[in-house]
C-alpha cells in the first residue's frame, strides 16, 4: 500500500477545464464558475482553462454573464496549447479538474491527454470514462455483473437488417413505448420516446445523426433516483436524490431551464431502498471502473422490478444547485470540502500509479 502523501499540505495549482465541444458547454461553464467561487484561495491557485465550442483552449478565460444567469465562455481568452498548460509547475502541485460534460470531455479523450501529460486529475480514467459515456457498452458490462436494468436492444446505424427488423424486435422483446438513444451523448440530446412502430424510423434517424451506435430501450414507468459515489478503490455512496421531471421525460430543457425538473434531496425512500440504491450505485460504478466521483442514475419501478440502473455519469453537473454536490452536502460533505476531497483523491491515485510505472512486475 502506498501512503497517501498528506495531499493538501502543498499549494495546489488547480487547473479547471471547462466549456468544451459538447451540447453541455453552458452547464459546464456554470459548474466551473461555482468551483472558482468556492475554492479556498489559501490553498488553491485556480487556473481556469476554457475550451471553446469549436475546441480551442483558452487560458485565463473570462466567464461573462450573458442575459440571465448563464455564464458563458468569453471568446477573449488567450489561446494556449494544452500540453504546456498541463506541465508541472515548480512552485505548486498541479491538479486538473475536468468539468467537461459529454463527448470530448467526459468520454476519456481528455483523460487520455491528461495521462499523456502525466498530470494528476480528478475523476475517472480513460477506460471508465469511455465505458460510462457509451450507454450500449455500459449496459453490456452491467449485464455481465448481474446488475438490474431496463430491457434493451443495441444496434449499429449502418446495419440495415437490424434497422429493418427493429419494429418486430420491439414487439417481441421490449413492448411499446420505447426510448431511442444515441449510445454516446448526454443531456437527453437525440433521445426520443416512441409509442408506435410508425414513429420508430424517424427516432432512429435522429439518434443516428449523433452516433453510429444506438440503443432502443423499454420505457420504464417509475421514479428517477440518483446516487453519488466518491472515492478511489473504495467508493462511498451519498444519500440518494430524486428527479421530478416537469416534462414528459427529463429532456434537455427540463434539465437546464429554471422552471424545469425539481431535484429532491434526500429522496423520500424507505430505509431498505436507500441501502439498496447505495449498494447498487457502488456496484455499478465499480464495474464500470469509476474513480473519484460519479452519479449513478436509476429508475425505481415501485411494485415491479424495483431499482433498475439507467446510467452512470462520470462528470456530473457541479454547481452547488446540481444533484451531485447537493447529495454530498446532505451526506455531510459541503461543496468546498467536496472539492478538497476530489483533489486529495486525484493526488492519491497519481502517487499510487507513479510509484508503479516502470516498475518490473514481480
Ligand atoms: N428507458 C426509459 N424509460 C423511461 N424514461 C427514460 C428511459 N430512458 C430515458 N428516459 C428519460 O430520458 C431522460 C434522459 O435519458 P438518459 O438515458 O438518462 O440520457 P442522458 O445521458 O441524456 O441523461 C431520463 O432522465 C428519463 O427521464
Ligand atoms: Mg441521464
Amino acid at each position: 500500500m502506498v501512503e497517501a502523501t498528506s495531499p493538501l499540505a502543498d499549494r495546489i495549482r488547480l487547473v479547471v477545464l471547462f466549456g468544451g465541444r459538447s451540447a453541455e458547454h453552458e452547464v459546464s461553464c456554470v459548474s466551473a464558475a461555482s468551483v472558482l467561487d468556492a475554492a479556498d484561495p489559501e490553498r488553491y491557485d485556480v487556473l481556469p482553462v476554457g475550451i471553446t465550442a469549436d475546441g480551442r483552449w483558452v487560458s485565463a478565460a473570462a466567464l461573462v454573464e450573458r442575459s440571465g444567469a448563464t455564464p458563458e465562455l468569453a471568446a477573449v481568452g488567450t489561446q494556449v496549447d494544452p500540453l504546456p498548460v498541463l506541465a508541472p509547475s515548480p512552485e505548486a502541485t498541479t491538479v486538473v479538474l475536468p468539468l467537461l460534460h459529454g463527448p470530448f470531455g467526459e468520454d476519456g479523450t481528455v483523460q487520455g491527454l491528461l495521462e499523456q501529460a502525466g498530470v494528476a486529475y480528478v475523476g475517472t480514467g480513460v477506460l471508465g470514462s469511455a465505458l460510462c459515456m457509451d450507454k450500449a457498452m455500459a449496459k453490456e458490462v452491467l449485464a455481465h455483473h448481474g446488475l438490474p436494468q431496463a430491457r434493451h436492444v443495441v444496434l449499429n446505424a449502418f446495419d440495415e437488417d437490424s434497422r429493418g427488423g427493429l419494429v418486430r424486435r420491439v414487439d417481441i422483446e421490449l413492448g411499446w413505448p420505447v426510448f431511442v438513444k444515441p449510445a454516446n451523448l448526454g443531456s437527453s440530446v437525440g433521445i426520443s420516446r416512441v409509442s408506435d412502430g410508425a414513429d420508430l424510423p424517424a427516432a432512429v434517424e435522429l439518434a443516428a445523426s449523433y452516433d453510429d451506435w444506438l440503443l432502443v430501450e423499454e420505457a420504464i414507468e417509475g421514479r428517477e433516483i440518483e446516487c453519488g459515489v466518491l472515492g478511489n478503490a473504495e467508493l462511498e455512496a451519498s444519500v440518494p436524490g430524486e428527479i421530478v421531471p416537469s416534462a414528459e421525460f427529463y429532456d434537455f430543457d427540463d434539465k437546464y431551464s429554471d422552471s424545469g425538473a425539481e431535484l429532491v434531496v434526500p429522496a423520500a425512500l424507505p430505509g431498505d431502498t436507500v441501502t439498496e440504491v447505495q449498494r447498487l450505485a457502488v456496484a455499478a460504478a465499480t464495474a464500470l471502473r469509476v474513480e473519484g466521483m460519479a452519479r449513478v442514475d436509476f429508475f425505481f419501478e415501485e411494485g415491479g422490478r424495483g431499482l433498475l440502473v439507467n446510467e452512470v455519469n462520470t462528470i456530473p453537473g457541479f454547481t452547488p444547485r446540481s444533484m451531485y454536490p447537493r447529495q454530498w452536502a446532505a451526506s455531510g460533505v459541503p461543496y468546498s470540502e467536496l472539492v478538497d476531497r476530489l483533489v486529495a483523491l486525484a493526488l492519491e491515485r497519481h502517487a499510487r500509479r507513479a510509484g508503479r510505472i516502470g516498475r518490473p512486475r514481480t
